[in-house]
């Protein structure tokens, strides 16, 4: 499906969603004729790495945890750090954006109002959301990693995983996903017909391509990230 030697033009014709991951990769448009591997290396990304991942986003069927899992934690939290910057800066503007566009001077003003004050209200979370993941649990994940492949096992290490650990993550991670699933749901049901049909569409698509975007970056970290993390704490466990 995605190869190395593919042009990365056709690989993402293939399924323009993916434009999201290689724009995430710092990989700019542009890129003519060359193929992943010779992009992938302007760049200094990691070629297997990218590939994987493409092919995470484009096949939700095609979800190799263990192939994935043999990426460091660093580059992993890396990956989905700059996830989290995308979804900031670029992709809940941009939804806010319209939204806004169809408040004004729109006859249904209550009804709009009510879908951007639940979207408001969604966005604090999301953020919330994101910056505990930035603040703690990526970090915490680094740490581990770090004391891991420098060989260590200590007391210190012992107190710092009981304290929190990967395991406590994974009961924590909230399903924030379906929350915009609500949102979408309840702006096709209930929204009177609006004169911008066209606005309201681009919306709507926006809303389901967040949310299966969202789905693939938190199996990502349910499956991938924590998994290996929990594995590197067993092990150094193991080491006191
Ligand atoms: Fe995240
Ligand atoms: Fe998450």
């Amino acid at each position: 499906m995605f190869t190395r030697e593919m042009k990365l033009a056709e690989a993402v014709q293939v399924n323009l969603n993916t434009l999201n991951v290689v724009i995430r990769f710092g990989i700019k448009l542009g890129f003519g004729d060359k193929s992943v591997q010779r992009v992938c290396e302007e760049y200094n990304v990691n070629t297997d790495f990218f590939l994987e991942i493409l092919k995470a986003y484009h096949d939700p069927n095609y979800f190799p945890q263990k192939h994935l899992q043999s990426f460091s934690v660093k580059e992993i939290v890396e990956y989905l750090r700059k996830t989290h910057r995308n979804y900031i800066d670029d992709e809940i503007p941009y939804i806010e954006y319209h939204l806004n566009q169809m408040l004004r001077g729109c006859s249904y003003a209550k009804e709009i109002g009510l879908v951007h004050n639940l979207f408001t209200e969604y966005k604090q979370e999301l953020f919330k959301h994101l910056s505990w993941e930035d603040e703690k649990i990526f970090p915490y994940a680094e740490s581990i990693e770090k004391a891991f492949v420098g060989g260590q096992g200590s007391a210190s290490i012992k107190e710092v995983i009981s304290a929190y650990s990967m395991t406590n993550f994974l009961e924590d991670h909230d399903d924030i996903e379906s929350k915009l699933y609500d949102i979408n749901t309840l702006f096709i049901k209930y929204l009177p017909p609006v004169k911008e049909q066209q606005l309201c569409l681009k919306i709507l698509k926006n809303f389901s391509l967040l949310e299966s975007d969202l789905n693939n970056h938190s199996r990502i970290e349910e499956k991938v990230l924590a998994p290996k993390v929990i594995e590197m704490e067993k092990q150094l466990l193991t080491r006191i």
